[in-house]
This record gives structure tokens, C-alpha cells and sequence, in this order.
């Protein structure tokens, strides 16, 4: 019974640090709690923000209401959503799983009052809000005071007698401590708060996100209707995208190595018949049938090599993307920020990306530079492929950028190419590669 008591305290403990999503390798309360102060800072600087935005919410919805205030609605709630995003960004980093909502076509703010009500992330973004602005700051003020309290009230009968009298207090002016006896309790003070702040510390910046956590990430409902669509949508284009590769392969097959083939047996065919009559002439056919054979090899090296290129299982994303930049013929730098590897399914992926961005660049742009980058962040790849060249990518004029488009689809990412008249020309792609 005895011996089950640390490891009861040390699962309570262990429970404490979990709710910020400290996990595992965070196992010291006194840096989780000053982490947990550290970030209680920063969510309290947030949530200054929140309650300075909250009166202009208000003012911007009076005037709305009064028909002068229309054209306010829309920055107003884009400020809002980026404050939303801050505290995104920093939940995240507590690693929180909170994916903005603000993704594909209802990226835009409401622009009226009606918009801004039927609008649910809005309407959770400004509650998120409200709940920062007054709840959130305090618990952040709170965890910001806790060990600067802590230290204070410890070293108190230290200093205290040189202390104004306006600073003979203890915890955070709430007593006052003017003599040696009270000075002393300043140490019991302290070790108490410092003893809370260890035990709560966590605890309270799991409170404080909270709000966060379940007001700042898609509406579950919107969410699932939005994505059945998005994935019935996606389920066509990997059934299509899979139709084409399998035509492509269909054709590179047929139009090269069974065409060599035939080739070969017609050759082998004519050797056959010389044979008898004319060994020399036997002896030229089967050279050039012998060399129709190892060109079809060749090309056979070559489909199977575009259906998953060995360069990546052997070199790994950067090495088999170093690769395409060298043999690109405008000078291209490659720079890769991948920990680990992805799925094969995401690394092929974004290979061909880079493939087909770069055969354009060469093939089209006019570019004297090129740069592919390739970050993961999360749970998303990323990748841009840029050139300085004329620009007017268009992925009507041919079928590259349309394949693109559809294996990145496949995938449920996204893809954004960016190249006006005269340049320059991006194409940037979001790939899930779930961990
Ligand atoms: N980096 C680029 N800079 C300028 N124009 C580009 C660039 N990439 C593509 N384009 C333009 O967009 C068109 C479509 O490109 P896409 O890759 O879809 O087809 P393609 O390269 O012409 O043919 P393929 O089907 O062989 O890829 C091209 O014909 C070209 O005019
Ligand atoms: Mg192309």
C-alpha cells in the first residue's frame, strides 16, 4: 500500500502535465510550470487583445445596426480572426490539434452583421473572444504573478526592513507585514504559492486554453458536412487521377517497349530465315534486334521508375528533389525542412510536383532562376516551387498542371498556382501527411 503512493502522486502529477499537452518527455513539474507560465504570459498578452477588441466589436455592431458602420464589419472581423489565430499558433505549439477553419472558399470575412451571425467560426471566434478577454486574462495574470509572488514573499524578511513602508506587504499586497514576526510568515507565504503554482501551474494553462481548444477549430458539425462533400469530391479525383496513371502506364507500355518487341520478333523472325542462306546477314539482323531489346529495356526502366521513382525510397525526399534541381536546366536551389519521412504516398506526390513544376520551368518560363522549397510544418507538407520567368502558367494549355491538381487532390490538399502576365510564377501545395 505504501509503495503504491509515489506512483499514485507521480500518475496525478503525470495527469497535471498532460493537460497542456506536455507529454512524456516534459516529466519535471518545475519546468512544466514555468513553461506553463511562460505560455500563460503570452495568452494573457493575447488576452489584452481580446479585451481591447471586444469594445470595438461592439461599437462596430452599434454602428452597423445604425446603417453607418457596414463597411467596418468586415476589417473588424478580420482582426478578430487574426487575434483567433495568434492564440491557434500558440495552442498548437501546447500541442493542441486546433486546424483553422478559415481554409478554401468561405476564406472571407462576413462583411455585414447578418453575414457575421449566420457565419458559425465567427460567431465562435467572437465568443472565443469574450471568454479571452476576461477569463483567459486573469488565469494568464495569475500564472505570470504565481512565481514572481513565490520569490518575493520567500526572500521577504531578507529585505523587508528596507523596504518604504508602501512595500512592507506580503502576497502580492493582500497582508501587510511590518514587523519581524509577520516578515517571517512571508517565507511560509511564498513556499505556498510556489508550492501551488508547481502543483496548478499546468493545470490552470490547460484552463485557460480551453475556451480555445473548443471554440477555435472547425464546427464540428459544418466540418463533417464539409468534408463528407470534400471527400466524396477527393474520392472521384484519386479514382480518376488512379484512371489516368493507369492509362498513362497503358500507353507508355504499348506506344514504346511492346512495339520494340514486335519489333524484335519480326527481326528474330528474318535472322531465322538468313540463317542458312546468309550467316552474315543473320548475324546483322540479330545485332539490331539485340539493340531494339536493350532500348526497350530501357524504356520499360523508365515507366516502371516514373510509377514510384527509386531515387526517393533510396535518397529520401531532399536527395531525390536535389536530384530534379541538378538535372533542371535553369539553375534551381532546393532547400528541404522535413523531419523524418512522410508517407510514400505524400513523398511521391510531392516528387512529381517538383518534377512537372520544374520540366514547365525549363520547358516555358524564360526563368533564370528557380527555387523549390519544401517545409513540414504539422501536420502539412508544403511545397513551393518559384521561377522569375515570364509567368501565364495556365493548366488549360496542357495536361501538367492539371495532373498536378488532380494527384494533389487525391490527397486532400491543396493547390495554389500564382503566376500573372510577365511573372513571376509560383505553384504552392499543401499536402495532409498525418503523423
Ligand atoms: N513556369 C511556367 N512559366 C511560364 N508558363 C508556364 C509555366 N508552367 C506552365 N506554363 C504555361 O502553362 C501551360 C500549361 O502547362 P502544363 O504543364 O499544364 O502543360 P505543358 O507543359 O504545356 O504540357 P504537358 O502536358 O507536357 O505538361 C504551358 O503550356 C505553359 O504555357
Ligand atoms: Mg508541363
Amino acid at each position: 500500500m505504501a509503495e503504491d503512493q509515489p506512483g499514485r502522486w507521480r500518475a496525478r502529477f503525470d495527469a497535471l502535465l498532460r493537460v497542456d499537452g506536455t507529454q512524456g518527455d516534459s516529466r519535471s513539474l518545475l519546468f512544466a510550470s514555468l513553461r506553463a507560465s511562460g505560455y500563460g504570459a503570452v495568452g494573457a498578452a493575447y488576452g489584452i487583445l481580446a479585451l481591447y477588441t471586444l469594445p470595438l466589436v461592439l461599437l462596430t455592431g452599434a454602428l452597423a445596426v445604425l446603417g453607418v458602420g457596414r463597411p467596418l464589419v468586415a476589417p473588424m472581423m478580420q482582426w478578430v480572426r487574426i487575434v483567433a489565430g495568434l492564440e491557434r499558433r500558440r495552442l498548437r505549439r501546447l500541442g493542441h490539434d486546433v486546424e483553422s477553419p478559415y481554409t478554401g472558399p468561405i476564406a472571407e470575412p462576413p462583411r455585414s452583421l447578418k453575414e457575421a451571425r449566420t457565419d458559425p467560426s465567427a460567431r465562435r471566434d467572437l465568443l472565443w473572444t469574450v471568454l479571452h478577454g476576461t477569463w483567459g486574462l486573469i488565469l494568464g495574470a495569475i500564472l505570470l504573478q504565481m512565481p514572481f509572488i513565490a520569490v518575493r514573499d520567500v526572500t521577504y524578511p531578507l529585505w523587508w526592513y528596507f523596504a518604504p513602508e508602501s512595500e512592507q506587504q506580503i502576497l502580492n499586497g493582500l497582508l501587510t507585514a511590518q514587523s519581524a514576526n509577520t516578515a517571517i510568515l512571508g517565507c511560509a507565504t511564498g513556499i505556498a504559492v510556489f508550492a501551488l503554482w508547481l502543483l496548478f501551474g499546468p493545470k490552470i494553462l490547460g484552463l485557460q486554453a480551453r475556451p480555445g481548444v473548443n471554440l477555435l477549430g472547425p464546427d464540428p458539425e459544418v466540418d463533417l458536412s464539409e468534408r463528407v462533400a470534400r471527400l466524396t469530391a477527393t474520392r472521384a479525383a484519386a479514382l480518376d487521377a488512379h484512371a489516368v496513371e493507369l492509362r498513362r502506364i497503358e500507353r507508355a507500355l504499348h506506344d514504346g517497349a511492346q512495339n520494340r518487341l514486335v519489333a524484335v520478333n519480326v527481326l528474330i523472325g528474318a535472322a531465322r530465315r538468313e540463317v542458312t542462306r546468309s550467316p552474315e546477314r543473320a548475324d546483322e539482323i540479330l545485332e539490331r534486334a539485340q539493340t531494339t531489346v536493350e532500348e526497350s529495356l530501357a524504356e520499360l526502366r523508365a515507366v516502371v521508375r516514373s510509377i514510384l521513382p527509386p531515387v526517393l525510397e533510396d535518397r529520401g525526399l531532399a536527395g531525390a528533389l536535389s536530384a530534379l534541381a541538378s538535372d533542371c536546366a535553369v539553375p534551381c536551389t532546393v532547400q528541404v525542412d522535413v523531419e523524418g519521412r512522410c508517407p510514400a504516398s505524400v513523398e511521391a506526390t510531392a516528387y512529381f510536383v517538383v518534377a512537372e513544376s520544374l520540366t514547365n520551368v525549363a520547358k516555358h518560363s524564360r526563368a533564370t532562376y528557380a527555387s523549390v522549397v519544401v517545409i513540414r510544418r504539422w501536420n502539412t507538407l508544403r511545397v513551393v516551387v518559384a521561377d522569375d520567368g515570364r509567368g501565364g502558367a495556365d493548366a488549360e494549355g496542357g495536361s501538367g498542371l492539371a495532373g498536378i491538381a488532380r494527384r494533389v487532390e487525391a490527397l486532400d490538399g491543396t493547390v495554389v498556382v500564382s503566376s500573372p502576365e510577365g511573372g513571376p510564377t509560383e505553384i504552392r501545395v499543401e499536402l495532409p501527411c498525418g503523423s
